[in-house]
């Protein structure tokens, strides 16, 4: 039976805004205006308290790739609620569900042969630092401390993730951050580039790694860390000459490299992780959201065989885990969403028939009098709204274009996210034809009334 009692949108937003403090949030302003109430969902589709229903261009965030209302999720949640709801794996326990998962997740990824779980994204990156450091500790060079990593790079919001990170607000509001690490440039073309050619800038932007490699001191630098595609910085796509670059500049220095597959990873650029899709190898790799569709929290570290061979050496104890390291029931609904993704190919639908019609329709918008630059991927597709098309200068950032947009996004049965003036989609995986139609048109309309309401 549910828990939550039946109350109108008025009551919810009342109770919201006097208990309950959103993430990433102007918690006074959000109070001002009342959050949107949702209330259920299904397929590619929520509901609001009201009843409006609003496709998902989202996937909630970046995470329900299988949909909503996967009877086969919730069941096997429930089965193991009732069989083992809960046990750890820290004094020498462990669990089928979590030994079966790390199975089966070793097995997608070649070349990896162990799984750190996490409750959380930013938990496995504050896994990878840890394990980085202790990685270099075990192979006597204790000096190699620096984690190289990117601005506007997004990897997290415990203090290790958001030091990583590459929000310069956030490091500033944090007053404070993690020691070691550091930021390069990103390979923005569109925003950073546009006086070269992408392939130019793509090296170039790779080439920071090397400079700041050689500025620290080659013996002091510890890794590289990037998402493959930026998601929250606004689904930034690097240059065809960045990855190989950036993967030959790691191996020249040995230094180790990580891939961030929060967003990336189980099919969303059309191959189960980022670093496939790159043709790169990494050592490390932080999962979450899409391992479990979203449907329970779930985050982990896939190790190489490179690292996990000096972990399990004669390293001593690793200090490092938590409470849900491996929950059962999390690793139980990530199985049963692995299976779904593979028996209804999700992933190769994204390589070969949803994906790029996707990306067929979202070019078309590329023509309306707002739309500076389209680019997509896969399942990731980026607005960017600008003032003047052809000069491609930007609006002022107080104006919030963006956010006037994803506002009429919302009122108008569509979600898209705002990062700026970039406006972002990543829809769930089982989207037909038709709702990319949906979508598309939806979001032409939304641009006509951001245009409108920009200009009024
Ligand atoms: C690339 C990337 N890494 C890490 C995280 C943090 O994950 P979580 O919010 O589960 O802690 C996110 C979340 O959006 C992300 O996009």
């Amino acid at each position: 039976m549910s828990q939550v009692p039946q109350r109108n949108r008025a009551e919810w937003q009342q109770l919201d805004s006097q208990h309950h403090l959103h993430p990433f949030t102007d918690f006074k302003d959000l109070a001002k205006k009342g959050s949107r109430i949702i209330t259920r969902a299904e397929g590619a589709y929520i509901w609001d308290v009201d009843g409006n229903k609003i496709l998902d261009g989202m996937a909630g965030l970046w995470c329900v790739n299988v949909g909503y209302g996967r009877k086969e999720l919730a069941d096997a949640a429930y089965q193991q609620l009732m069989e083992l709801p809960y046990y750890n794996n820290f004094f020498q326990t462990s669990h089928p569900p979590a030994i079966e998962l790390s199975r089966q997740l070793t097995e997608l990824a070649p070349g990896f042969d162990q799984v750190f779980f996490t409750g959380s994204g930013s938990e496995a990156n504050d896994t990878v630092i840890r394990m980085i450091w202790r990685y270099w500790q075990l192979k006597d060079q204790p000096n190699r401390r620096v984690i190289i990593s990117r601005k506007n790079g997004y990897h997290g919001s415990t203090l290790g993730g958001a030091s990583l990170g590459g929000f310069e607000a956030v490091h500033k509001q944090m007053g404070a951050t993690v020691p070691d690490i550091t930021h390069i440039n990103q390979p923005y073309w569109y925003g950073e580039g546009q006086d070269i050619s992408p392939e130019e800038f793509g090296l170039a932007r790779a080439n920071e790694l090397r400079e700041a490699i050689e500025r620290i001191g080659p013996d002091k630098v510890a890794a590289f860390i990037g998402e493959p595609i930026q998601g929250a910085g606004g689904v930034i796509i690097p240059p065809s000459t960045y990855w190989p670059e950036i993967q030959k500049i790691c191996d020249e220095y040995g230094i180790l490299l990580v891939t961030d597959e929060v967003i990336c990873g189980f099919g969303r650029t059309g191959k189960w992780f980022g670093a496939e899709y790159y043709g790169i190898k990494p050592d490390l790799m932080p999962v979450a959201k899409g391992i479990t569709s979203g449907y329970v929290p779930l985050g982990g570290v896939m190790v190489s065989h490179k690292v996990s061979e000096v972990l399990m050496g004669e390293a001593g104890e690793f200090y490092h885990g938590f409470t849900y390291s491996g929950h059962p029931v999390a690793c139980s609904v990530a199985m049963a969403n692995l299976k779904i993704l593979k028996e209804e190919k999700l992933v190769e639908r994204i390589a070969e028939d949803v994906g790029p019609y996707l990306q067929q329709k979202l070019a078309g918008l590329k023509d309306h009098p707002l739309v500076g630059e389209v680019r997509g991927l896969g399942f990731f597709g980026a607005i960017e709204l600008v003032k003047d098309k052809a000069s491609h200068t930007r609006f002022d950032s107080a104006q919030g274009v963006g956010t006037q947009c994803r506002d009429h996004c919302f009122s108008n049965g569509i979600v898209m996210r705002a990062v700026g003036d970039t406006m972002i989609i990543a829809p769930p995986f089982i989207l037909t034809h038709a709702q990319i139609d949906e979508l598309v048109e939806k979001a032409w309309k939304c641009l006509d009334l951001t245009q409108a309401s920009v200009k009024g």
